[in-house]
């Protein structure tokens, strides 16, 4: 297989090129031309020209255009999800769910193109109407993650070109084949030249030509704390808009009245979904004493039982991590734990999955201390930190003083609690009775403290980060009115 740049509404081969391998197997899966920095500028160009006449059509016939991206995802959802699984990793039930998440958002960002509602209110003077509208943005640009090669730029995208911006997308180069292969549904549905660009590169040079190139508005970045400070960096320089959204070290609560079955049910789904790898996974599991020993043994029990392997493998339930580095990086954070004092209860190493691919023990580790690493560092992998605590107050303390505050979920039967809770936790999701992961693309997804810098995706808040504000006032009174001051009697 073979992916190139796509600028301009032609796909471009690289000088030179660049490989990605199946994480599962280690065989290589495609050849990708690698985008130079002439590429970006080019991609640019495209976008600043198509922006011209992409602004002016009517924004019901973008949205037109994203529901027929939509039945196109639809009807190649198996084909995507199997491209994705092989070239990250994550097992086939979840690589549906994955597609299926940006066809909701096609549908959902489609209907915006109805809508995209501004306001009228009323002004002070007579003869006269006010009213706010959104605006596109101009050009923008997109760098997204590996872990959810298809959902999380289509959180970007299809609020990006619903609004009449245009796009040029940056993906992480670990997954260069399904971002491929996601364009050319784009390109099927027939979407004007230079409206919608891929750049395709390892390394940072690239990136960070798109993030300071002067014809490029707005920047939305999914992905590592460290990345983001320097692209939220650049951006204030150069009076860009950015919206970031970064690490998490989401908690899971259970209460001493919750169900044993359903909390080990949830917290193993949270935690070791996608192996650890979401940004919403659940890495934390705050339980109050009287039912920690029922919660560990049963969480252990059913981790025994979990089955590593190659996710196209339906029977699979955790597959890969992305490469050789995470898989280090996981084992080298599960030996600090050990060295800082934590207990594994179960995993704690790499797994033999038929000598090939990079695959991580589903780890728990119980007596956490405060102040840890394995408390407060998030580690994207397979591997869940148990802290006890005497108190629903102490949980949510616990919760709250993480560095991150993306996801948040409890279990408890108590409505008082679970009250308490929806009040008392700073995240920007919160679940009760339902583990951390599994947000619907109708609601605004983004975190507080050092998870993200005050923007949300997907809902109608993702139209905030692709659209400016015009204020439109029309006098049709003939004569000058001064605002604030020809009403005003008393100063007469
Ligand atoms: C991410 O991990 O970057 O809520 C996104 C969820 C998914 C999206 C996760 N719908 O877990």
């Amino acid at each position: 297989m073979e992916f190139q740049n796509y600028i301009n509404g032609q796909w471009v081969e690289g000088k030179s090129k660049f490989q990605t391998i199946n994480p599962a197997n280690e065989e290589l899966l495609a050849e990708i031309a690698q985008a130079e920095i002439t590429d970006v500028d080019a991609a640019v160009n495209a976008a600043t020209e198509a922006f011209k006449s992409w602004r002016l059509v009517p924004a019901p016939l973008r949205g037109e255009l994203l529901f027929k991206i939509g039945d196109i995802l639809k009807g190649k959802k198996e084909e995507l999800s199997q491209l994705l699984t092989r070239d990250m990793g994550k097992v086939i039930s979840e690589a549906r769910g994955d597609v299926q998440e940006a066809i909701d958002m096609a549908y959902f960002m489609g209907g915006e193109g109805r809508r995209l509602l501004g306001y009228t209110a009323p002004v002070e003077m007579p003869n006269k109407f006010g009213m706010a509208v959104r605006d596109p943005a101009g050009v923008v640009g997109l760098i997204t993650p590996w872990n959810f090669p298809i959902a999380v730029p289509s959180w970007k995208i299809f609020p990006a070109l619903v609004a009449g911006n245009t796009v040029i997308w940056k993906p992480s180069p670990e997954t260069p084949a399904i971002s491929g292969a996601f364009v050319k549904v784009f390109e099927e549905a027939g979407l004007p030249a230079g409206v919608f660009n891929l750049i395709l590169a390892p390394g940072v040079d690239v990136a960070k030509a798109l993030v300071s190139h002067p014809g490029v508005r707005v920047l939305s970045f999914t992905g590592s704390t460290q990345t983001g400070r320097l692209i939220g960096e650049t951006a204030a320089r150069l009076n860009k808009k950015v919206s970031l959204e970064m690490g998490g070290k989401n908690a899971i609560i259970v209460m001493d009245d919750a169900s044993v079955e359903l909390v080990t049910d949830a917290t193993l789904w949270a935690a070791f979904g996608t192996s650890g790898q979401r940004c919403t996974a659940a890495s934390r599991l705050i339980v109050q004493k009287g039912i920690a020993g029922k919660v560990k043994e049963s969480l252990v029990e059913r981790t025994k039982k979990l089955r590593l392997g190659d996710g196209l493998d339906p029977k699979v339930e955790v597959g890969p991590v992305i490469n050789r580095v995470a898989l280090d990086r996981i084992h080298n954070f599960v030996q600090i734990g050990q060295k800082e004092g934590a207990r594994p209860l179960i995993g704690a190493s790499v797994a033999d999955v038929n000598g090939k691919g990079f695959f991580y023990s589903p780890t728990l580790f119980d007596g956490v201390e405060p102040g840890s690493t394995l408390e407060a560092e998030e580690i994207f992998g397979p591997v869940l930190s148990i802290i006890e605590v005497s108190s629903l107050e102490e949980a949510i303390e616990v919760n709250n003083r993480s560095q991150y505050g993306l996801s948040t979920s409890i279990f408890t039967q108590d409505v008082n609690r679970a009250f308490t809770a929806m009040r008392d936790i700073f995240s920007g999701l919160v679940y009760i009775n339902h583990g951390t992961t599994g947000a619907e693309i109708q609601f605004p997804f983004g975190g507080v403290r050092g998870t993200g810098n005050g923007h949300r995706e997907a809902g109608q808040a993702a139209l905030e980060v692709f659209t400016e504000w015009k204020s439109i006032y029309v006098d049709y009174s003939g004569k000058l009115q001064r605002a604030q001051i020809d009403n005003r009697e008393e100063d007469m």
